[in-house]
């Protein structure tokens, strides 16, 4: 089925000039860009984005990353949108990452990993409706 999922290019990225790159794979993976803005997140934003991690010991880190510079939130439009953004950007920790994998070429560390994609279609739900109205979803 077509789905929609939510993919945000993290501020690690960004900071490196990654974004056309990182854009680049998802397209020739077959995904399209329904939606982009470049936002830079409060650390209070981060953490209700992150709610589901509000209890781990990385909590503060991530948040506090996610907020140290720009993001790109985007939305990716194709056939099994989620599976296949997960895909291409490979396993959360680099040291894990399939070779050619966003993570495995970009991602600095388990933390500073480049990209977040939705891992679920009720994820991807919510967290479309996070950053995104109705009107900004162009297919
Ligand atoms: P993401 O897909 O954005 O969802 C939650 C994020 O938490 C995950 O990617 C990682 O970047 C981050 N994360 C997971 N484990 C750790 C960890 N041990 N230390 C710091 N950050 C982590």
């Amino acid at each position: 089925a077509v789905e929609r999922t939510l993919s945000i290019i993290k501020p690690d990225a960004t900071k490196r000039n990654l974004t056309g790159k990182i854009v680049a794979k998802f397209e020739d993976a077959g995904l399209r860009v329904v939606a982009s803005k470049r936002i830079h997140l409060t650390q209070a934003q981060a953490g209700k984005f992150y709610a589901v991690h509000s209890e781990r010991p990385f909590f503060g880190e991530l948040t506090e990353f996610m907020a140290s510079g720009p993001v790109v939130v985007q939305v990716l439009e194709g056939e099994g949108a989620i599976a296949k953004n997960r895909e291409v950007m490979g396993a959360t920790n680099p040291a894990d990452a399939a070779a050619g994998t966003i993570r495995a070429e970009f991602a600095e560390s388990v933390g500073e990993n480049s990209v977040h994609g939705s891992d679920s279609p009720e994820a991807a739900a919510e967290e479309i409706a996070f950053f995104f109205s109705g009107l900004e979803l162009v297919g």
